[in-house]
């Protein structure tokens, strides 16, 4: 399937307020839109929202969203029918066709094609906030069967694999899959799913990822820090790892590596 990336997540949360002091004055996330009881947000490099809030009466995932091209939404819609899954067809703002389908293992997924652009702001550098959070980079899913969901993205859903962990017995415990260029679109973690662990923005450097942890500390929200600053080893990339207030789990996330080659080994 014609997937190009992951595009955006939709989160619930509790106090939209709250939230919103989060992701836009401390993190610096650009508030595009508040219409009722949502929010639509996205990083400087972005020209279409890619974090949706939405309060709600507890802490959940909305929609994991992917953009697809034009054959993509056919090739989605037919492999909803075929498998037989539920799904419907939604817009949203700026986005007048997606795809709705819970997938085999639960996943609220959702697939849109154009989207409406907003002003590029790449390079309005006066204007940045917080550490210059730049756009969506990666979903992690915890799953109880990740070798199944794997193989499933793989074959039906056209991700490739560029890194993977396996236990003793050697079965396949977390996999890493693109369609973008990098390690990862998506993520599979083995535990109890699905169930979102995180999801994971891309800042320019790592000296970003320093400043946002300073800008938290700073603002004494020290408790709101989870894990790092530090680097992976999987996937090479420097990473801090934030709860919101509502305990969802935000990734800052730079300098991975290129995967474009389609005879990329993967890394055990
Ligand atoms: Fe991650």
């Amino acid at each position: 399937m014609a997937i190009v990336r992951v595009g955006f997540i939709e989160l619930w949360v509790r106090d939209l307020e709250k939230s919103l002091e989060f992701y836009e004055g401390l993190l610096g996330f650009r508030l595009e839109r508040k219409e009722g009881k949502s929010a639509y947000l996205r990083g400087y490099e972005e020209l279409e929202w890619s974090l949706k809030l939405t309060q709600g009466d507890f802490p959940a995932v909305r929609s994991l969203g992917f953009k697809v091209d034009e054959r993509g939404m056919e090739e989605a819609q037919a492999w909803v029918e075929q498998e037989g899954l539920p799904h419907r067809l939604e817009t949203d703002w700026g986005r007048p066709r997606m795809l709705r389908v819970q997938d085999p293992f639960g996943y609220p997924l959702v697939f849109y094609a154009g989207a409406e652009k907003l002003p590029r702001m790449l390079q309005e550098y006066h204007l940045y906030r917080g550490p210059g959070i730049l756009r969506i980079d990666h979903l992690n899913l915890f799953s109880p069967e990740v070798e199944r969901a794997t193989r499933y993205y793989q074959e039906r859903l056209g991700f490739r694999l560029t890194e993977y962990t396996e236990d003793e017995e050697g079965r396949l415990w977390a996999s890493w899959l693109h369609r973008k260029g990098n390690v990862h679109d998506v993520a599979f973690t083995n535990g109890e799913g699905p169930r979102l662990h995180h999801f994971a923005y891309w800042l320019p450097d790592p000296m970003a990822i320093l400043k946002a942890a300073d800008i938290l500390a700073g603002a004494r929200r020290t408790n709101q820090i989870e894990r790092g600053p530090g680097r992976h080893g999987i996937s090479n990339a420097m990473f801090l790892y934030l709860k919101d207030p509502d305990g969802h789990r935000i990734e800052l996330y730079t300098s991975d590596y290129l995967t474009v080659d389609p005879d990329l080994p993967p890394v055990r």
